[in-house]
Formats: C-alpha cells, sequence, structure tokens
C-alpha cells in the first residue's frame, strides 16, 4: 500500500486565498519578534515574512539583541501591546538561555486580543471550551485541522493517538480534536507501553522532537500519520518525528516532512491575525 500524500502546501494556499479579500479589506499588521539568533527561529521567522508578502499582509521583523535584558524585552512587548497599528505579535521561541525562564512571563505579557501564536492562557481556555470559542488557537494545532479538513479526513469517532503534551501542540490538538468528537489518548514521556497505544490509532500525531521514534511496527495499517516534528540532523537535513520511508508503506495518508504540518502552521498565524483584526474591530 503507498499512502496518499497529505502535502501541507496546496491546503496552506488555499486557506491563504480564503484570507486575500479580508486581508485586502481589514489591513492587518503582523509583528514577529526575534531575540537573538537561533538559526531555526531566523528560518521559520522568513517563512512567517514570506507568507505576508504573499498574501499581502502588512509585517514587520522585529529584530532585537540576543543580550537584551528581560525589563527591556517587557518593554519591547509593552510598546507592542499599546500600538494601534499593530494587530497581532509573536515572540518567537526559544529565547535566549538568559531568558528562557521568564517564556511564560513573557506569554502572559501578551495581550490577548493581540496573541495571535494563541499560547496565552485566555485564548487556550476559550479554545478549551468548544469549537465556537476558537478564535485565537495556537496555530499549529489548527493548522492541523486545516490539514484534515483539506483532505477530507474526519476525526469524528475515530481514535486518534497524541505522542506529546507540549502546551503548543499536543494538548491544544488534543483538546480541539476531542471537541471535533474523536476519541484521544494523549501519551508522553512517561507513557508506559506506548507501542500498545500507537497500535490502536486511526489517527496519529507525532509532536515530541524526536528524530524516527515512530516507525512502522508501532501502527496498524490503514492508519493515518500527522508528523509534527522537527529535528535536524547532523548533516543537515529536516526530518519529522515519523520514519516517513517504513510509515508511507502501511498507513492510509501521511505528511511529508518538511511541507506537511509546516505550511499550515504558518497560514494559520495568517488567519489569526485576520481574525484578530476583525475582533478588535468589533470592539
Ligand atoms: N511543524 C510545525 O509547525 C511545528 C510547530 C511546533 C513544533 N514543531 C516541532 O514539533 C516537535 C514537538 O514540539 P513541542 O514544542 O511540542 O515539543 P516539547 O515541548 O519538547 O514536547 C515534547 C513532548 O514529547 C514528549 N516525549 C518526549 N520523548 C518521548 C517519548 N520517547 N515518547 C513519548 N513522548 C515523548 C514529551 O513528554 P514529557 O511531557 O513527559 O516531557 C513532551 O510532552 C518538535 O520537533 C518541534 O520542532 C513543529
Amino acid at each position: 500500500m503507498s499512502a496518499l500524500l497529505l502535502a501541507g502546501k496546496p491546503a496552506a494556499d488555499a486557506l491563504l486565498e480564503r484570507l486575500k479579500p479580508d486581508i485586502k479589506k481589514l489591513d492587518p499588521k503582523l509583528v514577529v519578534v526575534q531575540v537573538g539568533e537561533d538559526p531555526a527561529s531566523s528560518s521559520y521567522i522568513k517563512q512567517k515574512m514570506k507568507s505576508c508578502e504573499a498574501v499581502g499582509m502588512r509585517h514587520e521583523h522585529l529584530h532585537l539583541d540576543a543580550a537584551i535584558s528581560k525589563e527591556k524585552l517587557f518593554e519591547e512587548i509593552d510598546q507592542l501591546n499599546n500600538d494601534s497599528d499593530v494587530t497581532g505579535f509573536i515572540v518567537q521561541l526559544p529565547l535566549p538561555s538568559h531568558l528562557q525562564e521568564f517564556v511564560p512571563d513573557v506569554i502572559k505579557a501578551i495581550d490577548p486580543k493581540k496573541d495571535v501564536d494563541g499560547f496565552g492562557a485566555y485564548n487556550l481556555g476559550k479554545m478549551f471550551l468548544s469549537t465556537e470559542f476558537e478564535h485565537l488557537p495556537p496555530a499549529t494545532p489548527s493548522g492541523i485541522i486545516e490539514l484534515l479538513n483539506f483532505y477530507k479526513i474526519d476525526p469524528a469517532g475515530k481514535h486518534v493517538v497524541v505522542v506529546g503534551r507540549s502546551n503548543i501542540v499536543g494538548k491544544p490538538i488534543a483538546v480541539m480534536l476531542l471537541n471535533r468528537d474523536a476519541t484521544v489518548t494523549i501519551t508522553h514521556s512517561k507513557t508506559k507501553d506506548l507501542v500498545s497505544l500507537t497500535k490502536q490509532a486511526d489517527i496519529l500525531i507525532a509532536a515530541v522532537g524526536k528524530p524516527h521514534l515512530i516507525t512502522a511496527d508501532m501502527v496498524k495499517p490503514g492508519v493515518v500519520i500527522i508528523d509534527v516534528g522537527m529535528n535536524r540532523t547532523e548533516d543537515g537535513k529536516l526530518v519529522g518525528d515519523c520514519d516517513f520511508d517504513s510509515l508511507e508503506k502501511i498507513a492510509s495518508a501521511i505528511t511529508p516532512v518538511p511541507g506537511g504540518v509546516g505550511p499550515l502552521t504558518v497560514a494559520s498565524l495568517m488567519r489569526n491575525c485576520v481574525t484578530a483584526k476583525k475582533r478588535q474591530m468589533e470592539v
């Protein structure tokens, strides 16, 4: 069996196309804050800026010195919160080591109305309630939902096994799918007998950060594989958490890495900017 390739680009392009009229009308502006020079962050930000250009969304890359103090960083966040021209902003993670312990405070400092990454408690809490309240959901889980919709994979009644329980991917995608009538199992590093659970999955979502953790002998035939992982190998290649070559022979559908979930994360961020602008105008 050869799996259907769940390419992210056509799904992301379709979403961006749908956003264009609102972008033209509402003229939102996205600011991406980068602290320091993390190469992976630089590459993700480049993709976000490129996507903004492609859809005609105003954008700014606010690049701050790696040695910036905590106080100065919070001042910058305050300014963005108070700048009425800025619709939404994100602080690209990870932060340099001296600021890493303040990540929860940084997320908390972002005005929920401008929290287009959807990482803050207010937006996560709303997403928790029901699909109706997913106003600014976290971009990657929201992108996974978009990908499933695009390829007409209905999670209702399916057993979804999520590997990873981070606040930005694992936990929110589990809740978003639960709210779409999936039966969800969440697993993590302390899970006993992971394989007995992954073998039950109709849809398996891997968000771990360990190259090729999920292999063909861990799943049942016909499974849908959504690989969120982005891992840089020693030779500079980007690989997922799933062993694509063995899994594509047994899965019914599988995302590639790169080119699967990644483009949808970016497109979902654009959608959040549009939603944020609409809601700000209503207020
Ligand atoms: N494509 C995209 O747009 C996108 C967006 C975001 C992230 N990512 C990628 O997705 C991956 C995960 O990101 P994240 O931010 O969610 O990572 P994270 O915060 O490091 O969380 C990793 C999760 O994996 C679990 N885990 C670790 N080893 C495990 C094992 N052997 N078996 C089962 N679970 C295990 C951890 O369990 P504990 O909680 O017990 O430690 C944790 O819950 C990374 O590769 C990241 O680069 C991609």
